[in-house]
């Protein structure tokens, strides 16, 4: 049930269930399937969105071609905030990485909402503040550090977000293939490999198809690079 999922995502954690039958109304859900672009960059925003199930990526395309892969959101995120906010166009393409069920608000229901609930408008610049914590960190490593550090610092951000701690190892599900890695580091898919080789036989981490494992060694890594 759609109220369900409303009240799992923490957005809407404090509002009670007469509030959430409120939100039911108003909101549509909307299937994409994996690779399927969701919002373009430019486009003028209308509707915030939020991921009852699946995942995306939030992308920069070049007019070559070129992806430049700004972040991953998964279950419970939302985006597409942005431009209901500043009424500025889509900063940014968002394109399905699985099969994604997303939950639709239009942008006036939306502002609605936070004029009524401004504990959801803390929420939403909580987690812009965490965003943009996360872009100025990676603006500093594009500039100040070289492409080993640049990887060493994306393993670590991922271990921080998404990995298990087992036995003093970390454990991160490889969702993303080198050619993301590369193109979230601002290096080649051939660089991002033998970095990762480089590591691998540094004992720093192991790589196989569906993990990276980050060794007690190299839980300091951008300190021994
Ligand atoms: P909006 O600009 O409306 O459309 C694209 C959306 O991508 C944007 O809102 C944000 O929700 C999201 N987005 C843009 N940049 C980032 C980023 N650096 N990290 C995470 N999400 C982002």
């Amino acid at each position: 049930m759609v109220r369900d999922v409303l009240k799992s995502f923490p957005l809407f954690a404090d509002l009670d269930d007469e509030e959430l039958t409120d939100i039911e109304k108003i909101v549509m859900t909307k299937k994409f399937s994996k690779d399927e672009i969701i919002l373009y960059q430019f486009d003028p925003g209308d509707s915030l969105y939020m991921i009852a199930g699946g995942r995306v990526k939030v992308v920069l395309f070049s007019k070559d071609g070129k992806e430049v892969l700004l972040s991953t959101l998964g279950t419970s995120d939302f985006f597409g905030e942005m431009s209901l906010l500043d009424g500025m166009p889509r900063s940014a393409s968002v394109v399905a990485l699985e099969d994604s069920e997303l939950i639709v608000l239009k942008r006036r229901d939306f502002l609605d909402l936070i004029r009524n609930h401004p504990e959801i408008a803390l929420k939403i610049l909580t987690e812009l503040s965490r965003r943009l914590r996360e872009a100025d960190r990676k603006i500093g490593s594009l500039i100040l550090m070289d492409v080993y550090g640049r990887v060493a610092r994306l393993l670590l951000d991922l271990a921080e977000k998404e990995g298990k701690k087992i036995n003093g190892e970390i454990v991160i599900e490889k969702r993303l293939k080198h050619k993301d890695i590369a193109s979230m580091v601002g290096a080649s898919r051939e660089t991002v490999s033998r970095v990762l080789r480089d590591f691998a036989q540094s004992g720093f981490i192991t790589v196989d198809n569906k993990r990276i494992i980050i060794h007690q060694s190299g839980t300091d890594i951008e300190n021994k690079i």
